[in-house]
């Protein structure tokens, strides 16, 4: 038997999402923006789906926009932030994913500046240096912090942020592919303009995710080309994989909602429920493989799964 120690690197696709995609590219071809019979039910295909991605995170379904994953999701809103909503101040961290940090370094220049906020020893955001960092100037700014990290496992304290960004009239950011499916979000209590998600960290397809963009927030499509998306993300719909992120019922995202929500203990986003997360990840195996969440060595005792005949992969 093998114990694979990466999940926060990626997930095993689920059986029952290979299933509904290969049912998906052999029953669907259509092109959701043909409105011929081919295309309209690969279109229904895709709203339902949004409908049940909205329904999970309590957003209205209008406020989710597909793609191609967490790279690009965060890409574009740091990009469409500075470029649509004249953002002239980026608040982070130094420990994001580099889908962010390489972007920051991309888009700073003489008109925009990027801060990053204090951390604790153990990682956590220092709220009061975010508050400082805030209070700074009155000129428009984005704070792009990441809901869980993913080689830590630190979970940030989001309401707090979120109020914070209210407060100062900022606009928040997180990035969330390590939360997304495996931790409560319920956005109707967060104020949160943008969120990040990508189907490959909760036993869904690589290759596609979605971004949460709060309906208030008005920015146009990262990259040129067709009107899909509501104009807000070009290029054909991978309707295949839009599916398996979320087809209803047998959804690894569902399933692992369902799982979290009736096994927390708080539906705080305190630190503590890292050990929680990690249980969660435990309980999924398939085909006698256990599927772990490495989101801190040192709380993994690697000697006990290798004394169970385990075979340990580590990054
Ligand atoms: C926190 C975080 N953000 C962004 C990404 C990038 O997501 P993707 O692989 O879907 O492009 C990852 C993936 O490792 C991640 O863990």
């Amino acid at each position: 038997m093998k114990v694979y120690f990466d999940n926060a690197a990626t997930t095993k696709v689920r059986d029952e999402v290979v299933d509904e995609i290969s049912g998906v590219l052999k029953n669907c071809f259509g092109n959701p923006s043909s409105t011929h019979s081919y295309g309209r039910s690969a279109k229904s295909f895709i709203e339902t789906s949004r409908k049940s991605i909205a329904k999970i995170l309590n957003c209205e379904p209008g406020e989710i926009i597909f793609n191609s994953g967490g790279t690009e999701s965060d890409n574009s809103i740091l990009k469409c932030a500075v470029k649509d909503l004249g953002v002239k101040h980026v608040i982070s961290s130094k420990i994001e994913h580099h889908a962010i940090t390489h972007t920051l370094e991309e888009i700073e220049n003489k008109d925009v500046k990027v801060h990053y906020v204090g951390l604790k020893d153990e990682g956590e955001v220092d709220i009061e240096d975010l508050d400082r960092l805030l209070r700074s100037n009155n000129e428009p700014k984005l704070v792009s912090l990441m809901y869980i990290n993913n080689e830590i496992g630190n979970i940030l304290d989001v309401k707090s942020v979120s109020e914070l960004c209210r407060k100062h009239n900022a606009y928040f950011h997180s990035d969330a592919v390590q939360a997304v499916g495996h931790y409560p979000i319920d956005l109707s209590l967060l104020n949160i303009d943008f969120l990040s998600s990508a189907g490959h960290k909760f036993h869904g397809p690589k290759g596609v995710g979605f971004t949460y963009i709060n309906k208030s927030t008005k920015i146009k499509s990262f990259i040129c080309g067709g009107p899909q998306e509501r104009g807000l993300r070009a290029g054909t719909e991978s309707v295949h994989n839009i599916v398996g992120m979320t087809s209803p019922d047998k959804c690894s995202m569902s399933f692992f909602f369902c799982f979290t929500a009736s096994s927390c203990c708080c539906s705080c986003s305190c630190c503590a429920c890292s050990s929680f997360i990690l249980s969660a990840s435990l309980f999924y195996a398939q085909d006698g493989d256990l599927l772990i969440q490495q989101y801190d060595k040192n709380s993994i005792d690697l000697e006990f799964y290798r004394k169970l005949n385990f075979e340990v992969f580590q990054l």
